[in-house]
């Protein structure tokens, strides 16, 4: 008699939460004091070879340093406060750094309209390809 095998079914999660990240930096200081004056946010105390830049909603970015290696570039997005965007890129503009429409960097100084929203894209001191946005993707 032929058997039926079934894969176990996954138990319904619904409290799984991204905790921490390790984002590499050239200069871990450089990098997590630069991406907490944009967003307003502060930098923690260093956790071993961590420095934490702690997020509005749990999740930890815990900045390491790559001395002897190059750095894979990685796009992290920051939903942020309607009320606070303004400030965020007058921070920029205000540091020199170029902010950009696009993903790809090819519409400098403007900023998009997504989702009913406004983001922008600009580099962390590493080359991380960073984003401030205040509509969440609306994904079919
Ligand atoms: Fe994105």
């Amino acid at each position: 008699m032929e058997s039926h095998h079934t894969m176990p079914q996954p138990m319904p999660v619904t409290t799984v939460q991204l905790n921490h990240t390790a984002v590499y930096a050239k200069d871990r200081r450089l990098s997590a004091e630069f991406i907490a004056a944009i967003l307003g946010v502060e930098v923690a105390a260093p956790f071993g070879p961590f420095l934490p830049v702690d997020l509005g909603n749990g999740v930890t970015l815990d900045y390491y340093e790559l001395t002897d290696e190059p750095i894979q570039a990685q796009h992290y997005a920051f939903l942020v406060p309607d009320e606070q965007f303004d400030a965020m890129i007058a921070r920029l503009e205000a540091v020199g750094v170029t902010y950009y429409a696009d993903p790809d960097h090819t519409e400098p100084g403007a900023i998009n309209r997504l989702f009913g929203g406004r983001g922008a894209y600009f580099d962390d001191p590493s080359g991380h390809n960073m984003e401030i946005m205040t509509r969440p993707y609306a994904r079919p």
